[in-house]
């Protein structure tokens, strides 16, 4: 989704915006724009990459000791130039702005900005803030002052970034609901939607909060809060560290980050765990301080998420019940923050995110406490995101930054990470003998290894990918636990390769799916070694007879032949109950070679974010 770059120095900005905007194309975006200042304002443009940009700039001589950079992802009018970001207004007094997020009140302050006589070159949204400011800056000359008086008139989400024309001497950002922080450097101060656009000039980070607005200039910055329209008082920020490193926001020798996440998910998986490979017990202090206290009064969870994570949240449900014998309710986010729940306030309420700022999630969890529901605990990837900051307890999945937007090491901590809150829950209701702890805990000690193992099949997918590459529709099927790793493998597909490819559990094939199956519709069965194996074959059968083409990730050791229409991969072992996590690699392999042989974007598909960060 938009990303937004910042930047005021003591040098030429125009490299540090370009490398921003390139570190920040994974979220997704299909226009890329930046203003620098050089006296003038200059104004640059483009619907091609940002590689496109930097061309621009270089032909444009683009220089400037400030300046704000953008990659949009359309909400609000088509991809175009004209709709590209920054925004400007003002003649005397130009200011430019970059937004992430949606102001939903934008069409009632277009009518009433037009009749103040501004004019609209553009369909965003975002023109309207440029406008806004303008028209204060007005009466309020002063560029804080005009940005304060107008977020207090907007309803929605945004991040922006703003500077004006006749002071080149700082730029001007602001927060509410969407992600945005501060780079303090020893050259400049900087600004960016994420923390991987600014490693090139610090390491020192600051995460505005909701409602902050921030002034920075070549030698410091100020953070304020704004009430009603005015400065409030300034507010101290506490400098962050950030752990990230280049190398591991870096391709290294891998061709693409969806590749290099998938072969890091050994090490992502074990960086996850570490606490727990030593422990001859888990403690449910992994997940807060308050954790035992909060986990003995709950009796049911309830896990909100999106896309992969919901996924994730699904396999959980099963680990749950069976395991932990808590009823479980998984629901989509965007769907339960407008529905009208029955709130239980012994609910454990659970967010699972990768970026922790998916603006459905979060605002499914606020909905959530809103009605009654007491307790909270996230699961994400992002130590500093909204949503960590939105839970009473939290557990970290340390998969390391994830760039491609399929996600591929984020689901499978967030499984290893729901397998120790499920064992966590499971010793607390005593359903859980210190033996069969024991056990789970070696089997997840084992888990990088068999991660390891399950990418060795790598070969033989990539056999199966060409055939795939030249189909248009594909049928995933899975029972229990492994329906979930379907759906997932389904998504995975159809994310990168653009092939419409759907999941179903098996057992509904004969309800509707079963009259798509001809020769022309491969059928991937995820087929464990599990007590639901009989039935699986059933259904197989069921395909088979019909004509259709069966592509079955089995274990090594399931009954399951291989004949004309039926191609079988084992994998090398049958991991109990960490079946779910394993199966998932062969799938993501599928997805990624068949997107290869089909040449399509593999990180960055076309009309998809890596954080949706607006409804
Ligand atoms: C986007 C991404 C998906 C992700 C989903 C939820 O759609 O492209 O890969 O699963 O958002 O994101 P989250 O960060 O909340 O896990």
């Amino acid at each position: 989704m938009c990303g937004i770059v910042g930047a005021i120095a003591k040098q030429n900005v125009v490299p540090v915006l370009l490398e921003g905007l390139l570190r920040l194309e994974y979220r997704g975006y299909d226009s890329a724009g930046l203003v620098v200042s050089d006296g003038k304002l200059l104004r640059l443009r483009t619907t091609g990459r940002v590689a496109e940009l930097g061309k621009l700039s270089t032909d444009r001589h683009a220089k400037g000791l400030v300046g704000i950079a953008h990659t949009r992802w359309a909400t609000h009018g088509e991809p175009s130039k004209r709709n590209a970001h920054p925004h400007f207004s003002g003649e005397s007094s130009k200011v430019a702005v970059v937004h992430n997020g949606i102001i939903e009140n934008h069409e009632s302050m277009r009518l009433r900005l037009e009749s103040e006589g501004f004019v609209f070159l553009s369909d965003t949204d975002t023109e309207v803030i440029a406008h806004l400011i303008a028209f204060h800056l007005q009466n309020k000359p002063d560029l804080l002052d005009a940005v304060c008086t107008s977020i207090a008139e907007l309803q929605g989400a945004y991040a922006i970034a703003v500077m004006q024309e006749s002071h080149p001497d700082r730029f001007i950002v602001a927060r509410n609901g969407a992600p945005l922080l501060l780079g303090v450097g020893e050259e400049g101060n900087y600004a960016a939607s994420d923390a991987s656009a600014l490693l090139q000039v610090t390491k020192q980070m600051i995460y505005l909060e909701e409602g902050d607005v921030a002034e920075l200039s070549s030698d410091g910055y100020r953070i304020f809060n704004c009430t009603d329209g005015k400065i409030d008082k300034e507010v101290v920020r506490k400098v962050h560290q950030s752990a990230l490193t280049n190398e591991a926001i870096d391709l290294g020798p891998y061709a693409h980050f969806m590749q290099k996440e998938i072969f890091e998910q050994p090490s992502a998986v074990a960086n996850t765990l570490e606490m727990v490979f030593n422990a001859q017990s888990i403690s449910p202090n992994l997940f807060g301080d308050a954790a035992e206290s909060i986990f003995s009064q709950i009796d049911s969870i309830l896990i909100l998420a999106c896309g992969t994570s919901y996924h994730a949240g699904s396999v959980a449900r099963y680990w749950l019940e069976t395991v932990a014998g808590l009823p479980c309710n998984v629901e989509i986010a965007s769907e339960y923050r407008y529905r009208d729940p029955i709130a239980n306030p012994n609910t454990l309420v659970v967010g699972i995110s990768q970026s922790g700022e998916t603006a459905d999630t979060l605002a499914a969890l606020k909905y959530a406490k809103s009605l009654g529901h007491r307790h909270s605990l996230s699961i994400c990837n992002v130590a500093e995101s909204a949503l960590i900051r939105q839970t009473d307890l939290c557990f970290l999945t340390r998969a390391g930054p994830e760039i491609g937007v399929a996600s591929t090491k984020a689901f499978t901590t967030q499984l290893a990470s729901l397998l120790l809150l499920t064992i966590t829950l499971a010793k607390m209701r005593s359903k859980l003998s210190h033996d069969r702890e024991c056990e789970m805990i070696a089997a997840l000690r084992h888990l990088p290894v068999a991660l390891q193992l399950a990418l060795q099949v790598e070969p033989q997918v990539k056999v199966w990918a060409k055939r795939f590459a030249a189909k248009r529709h594909a049928l995933f099927l899975g029972r229990g636990v492994h329906y979930p790793i379907a759906m997932e493998g389904a998504l995975k597909l159809k994310e990168i390769s653009y092939i419409h490819a759907e999941a179903y559990a098996a057992g509904e094939l004969k309800h509707g799916p079963l009259a798509l199956v001809d020769s022309d519709m491969p059928i991937v069965a995820i087929a464990p070694n599990d007590v639901l194996l009989g039935k699986l074959k059933s259904n197989l059968q069921e395909v088979n007879a019909r004509g259709g083409e069966l592509y079955v990730f089995a274990d090594a050791d399931s009954q399951i032949q291989q004949s004309n229409n039926v191609h079988i991969i084992r994998l090398a072992e049958h991991a109990g109950v960490l079946s779910p996590i394993l199966h998932t690699i062969p799938l993501q392999l599928l997805a990624y070679h068949v997107s290869l042989q089909k040449g399509t974007d593999v990180d960055k598909p076309r009309n998809l974010a890596k954080a949706v960060t607006v409804e």
